[in-house]
């Protein structure tokens, strides 16, 4: 199947791939992952904009998502963390770069080899690349500082390659570049830095590590004082959309802020019971939108005249019911 893609592509024959590329899916399996919550956030986003950045791109769900339907923007992302900002980076070198992942890919999952790469400093854009692919698919609920899938003596009902199907990721990323090929750029800056890089007729997604649990779930996190920065930031920004976990702190720092909607979001980290804990996140923007769906802005104002108008009514039609009543009794 892959090797049928990538001979495609190479031929330029990519009709196939273009209908895809509206289910096409991240081959990250990340906590938080915004994937199922495309309907929710997608309307937010203006169609079309020149630019779309996506500021902590993970592994880039709701990015995937706005480059298949709006095909002419550019599409700009941003991660701290190394071995995701080379994921991403790794999708614009040649094929022959490629081709030196997909013979690491190949690899079939060890124990051994999770050790290996969990402890290494990997130093080429292909190890970097590998690295974070192979301990987000094999780690337990992908998150890349946890054991391997079935623990390390494999006596867990789910084995480390349960998730590790290497011709899907490869697939997918087949599939991924030939969608960002010619429009993408990579950074490895700190949200603060890249932001000033975020043009006014551009827009912005921002999904960023969670207040609460970030430092559990992310090798890369922020700290409170973090959070505060990016608040007053966005106060000077007026094209972004922003997802949070839905936590005090948030909310008071985004007071000033206005539409704040709920998803109801699943972790992705199974609790004791097996089951993910289902929590609730904000979505938020800088515009105000007074958005009812029974009664409009206008019809706040003229509701003292509808009021004088229908109770006029009333009086009327009961004094009519009234008099006809007197009539029937006294004829
Ligand atoms: C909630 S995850 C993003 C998930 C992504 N939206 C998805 O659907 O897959 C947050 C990401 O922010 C990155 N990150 C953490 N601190 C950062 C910072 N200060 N600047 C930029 N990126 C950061 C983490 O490495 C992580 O990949």
């Amino acid at each position: 199947m892959v090797e049928k893609v990538w001979r495609r592509q190479q031929q330029g024959n990519t009709n196939t791939e273009n209908k895809r590329f509206s289910h096409l899916k991240t081959i990250f399996r990340y906590p938080g992952a915004k994937g199922r919550y495309l309907n929710q956030i997608l309307p937010f986003m203006h169609p079309a904009t020149p630019k779309y950045h996506d500021v902590f791109v993970g592994g880039g769900s709701v990015m995937l998502a706005y480059a298949c339907a709006n095909p002419s923007s550019a599409i700009s992302v941003n991660d701290l963390d190394s071995g995701i900002f080379a994921f991403w980076q790794i999708l614009m070198e040649p094929d022959a770069t490629i081709k030196k992942l997909f013979a690491l890919i190949d690899q079939q999952p060890t124990v051994e080899q999770f050790v290996r790469l969990k402890h290494s400093t990997p130093e080429t854009l292909v190890e970097k690349a590998y690295r974070i692919i192979f301990l987000n698919r094999c780690a337990f609920s992908g998150i890349v500082t946890s054991g391997p899938m079935g623990g390390y003596n494999q006596t867990g009902e789910s084995k480390i390659d349960c998730r590790y199907n290497a011709e899907q990721i490869k697939y997918r990323i087949l599939s991924i570049r030939k969608l960002l090929k010619d429009r993408l750029t990579v950074h490895n800056l700190h949200v603060a830095d890249y932001l000033q890089t975020v043009c006014s007729n551009e827009v912005a997604y921002l999904d960023p590590p969670y207040y609460e649990k970030g430092r559990d779930l992310y090798p890369v996190h922020m700290q409170p004082n973090e959070h505060l920065q990016l608040s007053n930031i966005l106060q000077n920004m007026n094209n972004w959309v922003l997802s949070y976990d839905a936590h005090a702190e948030i909310k008071r720092l985004y007071q000033g802020f206005s539409v704040i909607s709920h998803l109801k979001t699943k972790y992705s980290i199974a609790n004791a019971s097996g089951k993910a804990p289902v929590a609730l996140e904000y979505i938020i923007t800088p515009k105000v939108e007074y958005k009812m769906n029974c009664i409009s802005l206008v019809d706040i104002v003229l509701l003292p005249f509808y009021i004088i108008k229908y109770t006029a009514i009333g009086i009327w039609l009961g004094g009519k019911a009234a008099r006809k009543a007197l009539h029937a009794v006294f004829k």
